[in-house]
């Protein structure tokens, strides 16, 4: 099949097919970061904007490196040090940056819809969503996808068990949808409190109790309790998040069979995830991190139309 995608804004704008194929060119990629020297000149001369409006450690860096590894010319725009400082709207940012020979925009923005809204306004630049309020992480599904595809092989009739803050994630949005795409049976856990009405569309089951959620689990995944969560009195306190909810070794053995643990990052280490599963042996979590390089390099690779030459 033809790669015809030249932005990604959601999964949902991907096929089974897509997914397999920019998988499968993930995997290419990540044969490279083997390698002494990683550069590839695949996206020479092509000017790839980074404009992070949030904090980000895995996505941004992991977006540069991709960008660098394939030759392309990478600015890293910074909120706090732009003119948004003085008001300038996202519009006139993306027109000016797209003035200078923008080929592409990578985007973190805390407002929902927002890469859209640059997608629209754009006239001729790729957009590649790097997170977007609470409502859409594309690149980190492709990469968890990508991840357990590589340890377990084939996702169809996987059971992948997500546990945590449902309602305030944009991580479970996009994964849910790619696991799904991909054959998983997806299940979602965690406190009542923190999990959306709209649960049903998202097409998963949900399963309250963590500890019966993950019978059978081929992947536990954690997501990240955000702390201000907790004084909006959403959960009463991190230790009795922990005991309820959080992953340990107890929890994992009623899994009842060997399963992978999974974490989005940043941890809370000792609130919805233990240490000794972080840093253990079923712990998928650095892996999630170096596949987010392979895979952003696999999608930029794709969407900006490069050739790898050997
Ligand atoms: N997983 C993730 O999006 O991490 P960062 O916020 O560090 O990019």
């Amino acid at each position: 099949m033809n790669w015809t995608q030249r932005n990604l804004l959601d999964v949902d704008s991907l096929s089974r097919p897509e997914m397999e194929l920019l998988l499968d060119q993930a995997g290419h990629m990540d044969q490279f970061l083997d390698r002494p020297i990683k550069k590839v000149p695949a996206l020479r001369g092509r000017l790839v904007v980074n404009i992070f409006f949030e904090p980000s450690t895995r996505t941004r860096v992991s977006f540069e490196l991709a960008q660098k590894f394939l030759g392309a010319d990478v600015v890293n725009w910074s909120a706090s040090t732009s003119s948004t400082k003085k008001g300038e709207t996202l519009r006139d940012t993306a027109w000016t940056l797209e003035a200078m020979g923008a080929d592409a925009v990578v985007i973190r923005h805390g407002m929902a819809g927002a890469p859209w809204y640059l997608k629209k306004k754009l006239r001729r630049a790729s957009v590649f969503n790097a997170g977007d309020g609470a409502h859409a992480h594309p690149t980190q599904a492709l990469l968890d996808v990508y991840t357990l595809h590589k340890n377990i092989g084939p996702l169809d009739g996987k059971r992948v068990v997500i546990i945590g803050d449902v309602l305030h994630s944009r991580v479970v949005r996009s994964n849910a949808r790619a696991f799904k795409t991909m054959g998983a049976e997806v299940v979602l856990s965690g406190p009542r409190t923190l999990m959306p009405e709209e649960i049903a569309a998202l097409g998963v089951e949900f399963q309250p109790d963590p500890a019966k959620a993950v019978e059978g689990a081929d992947a536990v995944y954690l997501l990240r309790i955000q702390k201000e969560r907790q004084e909006a009195g959403l959960f009463p306190s991190e230790d009795e998040y922990h005991r309820r909810f959080g992953a340990d070794r107890e929890l994992l053995a009623k899994a009842g069979k060997e399963a992978f643990i999974m974490h989005p990052g940043p941890m809370n280490r000792g609130v919805e995830i233990a240490s000794a599963l972080a840093d253990g042996p079923e712990s998928l979590i650095l892996q999630q991190v170096r596949s987010g390089v392979a895979v952003r390099m696999a999608l930029l690779f794709l969407c900006l139309g490069g050739e790898v030459s050997e």
